[in-house]
């Protein structure tokens, strides 16, 4: 049975969920956030070490000033009224992209960081303006500038998810079947599992079913 450490998700779906139920993209990414602590809690419950979601992507940019806001205002919430709880419930939180947000949210995101920077429980990397090419991009810079070769335990260690070990496996709901420019290094020999729900009808279950799954894969690593 293979072990899992890390855990990542493309939270999708959440638009149409809310256009389908009540005629708003927007309460679509409220009702998100009801299964990004279920799955929070189920995470901790099989005992994996770090569960990292894609929130926010550097082409996410490209949507209605309404709806970015509407996110921004939603993660200022949500951090705002949970960040204690994580804090006693022992969960570090990191962030993976580039923090090139309003001063306020900044704070925010430094702060949070800070404050749960030992905790060893599980390690959520929330991936906002995030970008996987332009994460390898920034990895090639910084070990140029800093003379150091350029291979491949080098790229890794100048990316954000430096010390972080590389996804066991990925998980896509909202039934699209693309990376959406999501950890295209890190994700090189990760077990793919598309998922048909949107994202606020993804439960517990359905996450458990597709853990239950990813044990019993034979991983080759390019052997046999
Ligand atoms: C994913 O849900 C959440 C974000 C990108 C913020 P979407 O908002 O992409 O939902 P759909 O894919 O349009 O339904
Ligand atoms: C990917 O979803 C980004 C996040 C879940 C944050 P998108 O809905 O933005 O992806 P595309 O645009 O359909 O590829
Ligand atoms: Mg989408």
């Amino acid at each position: 049975m293979n072990s899992i450490k890390h855990v990542a998700i493309i939270m999708d779906g959440n638009g149409r969920w809310g256009l389908k139920h009540r005629k708003s993209r927007n309460l679509g990414h409220k009702e998100g956030l009801k299964t990004v602590e279920r799955i929070i809690k189920a995470t901790i419950k099989n005992k994996i070490k770090h569960l990292t979601l894609y929130a926010f992507s550097t082409e996410n940019w490209r949507r209605p000033k309404k709806e970015i806001d509407f996110l921004f205002n939603l993660l200022e919430d949500f951090l705002l009224n949970k960040i204690n709880e994580f804090n006693q419930q022992n969960i570090k939180l990191k962030i993976i992209g580039k923090k090139r947000f309003s001063k306020k949210i900044n704070n925010l995101l430094n702060n949070s960081e800070k404050k749960t920077y030992n905790n060893k429980k599980l390690q959520i990397n929330l991936a906002l303006n995030y970008g996987s090419k332009s994460e390898l991009v920034h990895s090639f810079l910084a070990i140029i500038k800093n003379k150091k070769y350029i291979n491949e335990r080098n790229i890794s260690k100048y990316l954000f998810t430096k010390n972080i070990p590389d996804p066991d496996l990925l998980i896509r709901t909202g039934n699209t079947q693309r990376l959406s420019n999501f950890l295209l290094w890190q994700l090189a020999y990760s077990e793919i599992f598309f998922e048909k729900k949107l994202w606020p009808d993804f439960s517990e279950k359905d996450y458990n079913i597709i853990l239950k799954k990813f044990k019993k894969i034979k991983r080759n690593y390019g052997n046999i």
